[in-house]
């Protein structure tokens, strides 16, 4: 039987297993386990021929990195100055009262992320917040329920 390679070891076959390397790979396994793992922070040390510690060197300081398992779905609201006078402390308490979880945290069920921000680039449209990558601007609690609904719907979860 073919058995499965590693998120990793895909990884450094297309990105090649030079160190300058690294910060793609890193992305690439993020991408499939949703957060890095010891194991395979270890697995991809050891396949680029660096030290442990220079990979959570650079798993640490990029803030797109996660060492905690995420939810299936990151809804981020940015808490940047724009958004903040246009009410983004309101859309983000409405995101934790829809979600029943604290920014920073994940839902139980491994379904949402909940994060902030402090200013994703777009402060003309703020209030701003991103759920799996999608901008959504100008938006109100009400328009947070509905956003994060919509989702919770797909999923089955209503
Ligand atoms: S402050 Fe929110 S996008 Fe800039």
């Amino acid at each position: 039987m073919k058995k499965e390679l590693s998120p990793e070891l895909k990884a450094v076959e297309k990105y090649g297993s030079d160190r300058t390397c690294l910060i793609p790979i890193l992305h690439e396994v993020q991408k499939e386990y949703r957060y890095l793992p010891e194991k395979a922070l270890r697995n991809i040390a050891s396949m680029l021929d660096i030290s442990l510690v220079d990979v959570y060197g650079v798993a640490t300081y990029f803030r797109s990195f996660s060492l905690e398992p995420k939810g299936k779905h990151t809804v981020t609201c940015c808490m940047g100055t724009a958004c903040h006078v246009r009410n983004s402390p309101g859309v983000l308490e409405e995101a934790k009262r829809t979600l029943g979880i604290d920014a920073g945290e994940t839902t139980e069920d491994m379904l949402f992320s909940l994060e902030t921000v402090n200013c994703l680039g777009a402060c003309a449209l703020g209030p701003i917040m991103v759920v799996d990558g999608e901008y959504h601007g100008e938006v109100t609690p009400a328009k947070v329920k509905k956003i994060i609904g919509k989702v919770k719907h797909q999923e089955g979860r209503d």
